[in-house]
């Protein structure tokens, strides 16, 4: 596995779910070996790119382990929807595989409390598919529980997306706490942490002034690339696509290509 990445807030409405899925498209149209896990019961990624359930194994099987992440793993295109069991999609995408979510992974947090290795089961499913991905990206739910602990146990990479709305970076502080504990208890190879700006308008005074104050915070995690606040991307999911392949030539497109390049970078720089 080259990275895992849990995109991941507890607070809602940031625009985890819509980077999950264009970042993961974005590396998918660069030819990388992309896995998108869906590890929030609201199923939002999974319904962005156009899966209908039917016969599906899911996250909620992977958990609880009745299935493997390599069966559950189904191949979409960037164009989103099903793609040809080869894995590459009509849209020339070497690799983009999506493990779906359900409403039962809701319930998955009460079955898991007992088992002692509760908050390693993701982590140990990776583990069996490191070498296929090159990127693992995981959506997580608006809260810090166990599935969110899941998915930061798993990772070496916390992307936090930072929506650009007054109190934008208040909760963060517990993120940051969150992923302290996680390195210190369960997982010391979580490291790396990246704040991403979403929901940009250019024409408002608080964006600039959201962008400052983030940017005097945490001048080291915040990245470069900005995520312009645009209609496009919220109409993409209503037509099972991410936005790469439903305004490819937009400006949402071309931030969330940015968006991946500069962490290609970033995880280039750390390596050397
Ligand atoms: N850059 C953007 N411009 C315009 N709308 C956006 C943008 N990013 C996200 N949205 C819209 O904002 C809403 C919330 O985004 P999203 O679902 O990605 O957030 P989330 O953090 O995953 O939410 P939740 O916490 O419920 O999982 C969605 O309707 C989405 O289409
Ligand atoms: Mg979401």
């Amino acid at each position: 596995m080259g990275r895992i990445i849990a995109i991941a807030s507890q607070k809602g409405g940031v625009g985890k779910t819509t980077t999950a899925v264009n970042l993961a498209a974005a590396w998918a149209e660069r030819q990388r070996r992309v896995l998108l896990i869906d590890l929030d019961p609201q199923a939002n990624a999974t319904a962005s790119l156009g899966l209908s359930l039917d016969g599906l194994s899911t996250t909620y099987d992977v958990l609880l382990g009745t299935a493997s992440l390599r069966e559950a793993a189904v191949p979409v295109g960037v164009a989103g929807g099903r793609a040809n069991a080869a894995g590459s999609g009509a849209d020339g995408a070497a690799h983009f595989d999506l493990v779906p979510s359900s409403m039962d992974l809701a319930g998955a947090t009460i079955e898991l409390v007992e088992l002692t290795d509760r908050d390693r089961r993701l982590a140990d499913r990776l583990a069996a598919v490191h070498t296929a991905y090159d990127y693992a990206l995981i959506d997580c739910p608006p809260a810090l529980g166990l599935l969110t602990i899941n998915a930061l146990a798993a990772a070496d990479t916390l992307l936090v997306p930072i929506q650009c709305e007054y109190l934008a970076l208040e909760g963060l502080t517990e993120v940051l706490r969150t992923l302290q504990s996680v390195h210190e208890r369960l997982n010391p190879e979580l490291r790396a942490v990246h704040l991403v700006l979403t929901m940009y308008d250019l024409r408002t005074n608080l964006s600039r002034q959201v962008s400052a104050e983030v940017q005097r915070h945490f001048p080291r995690e915040l990245l470069q690339t900005v995520i312009p606040r645009t209609v496009r991307l919220g109409e993409a999911p209503s037509y099972g696509q991410s936005v790469l392949a439903y305004d490819p030539t937009g400006r949402a497109a071309a931030a969330y290509r940015a968006l991946g390049a500069e962490l290609e970078e970033a995880f280039t720089d750390a390596a050397t």
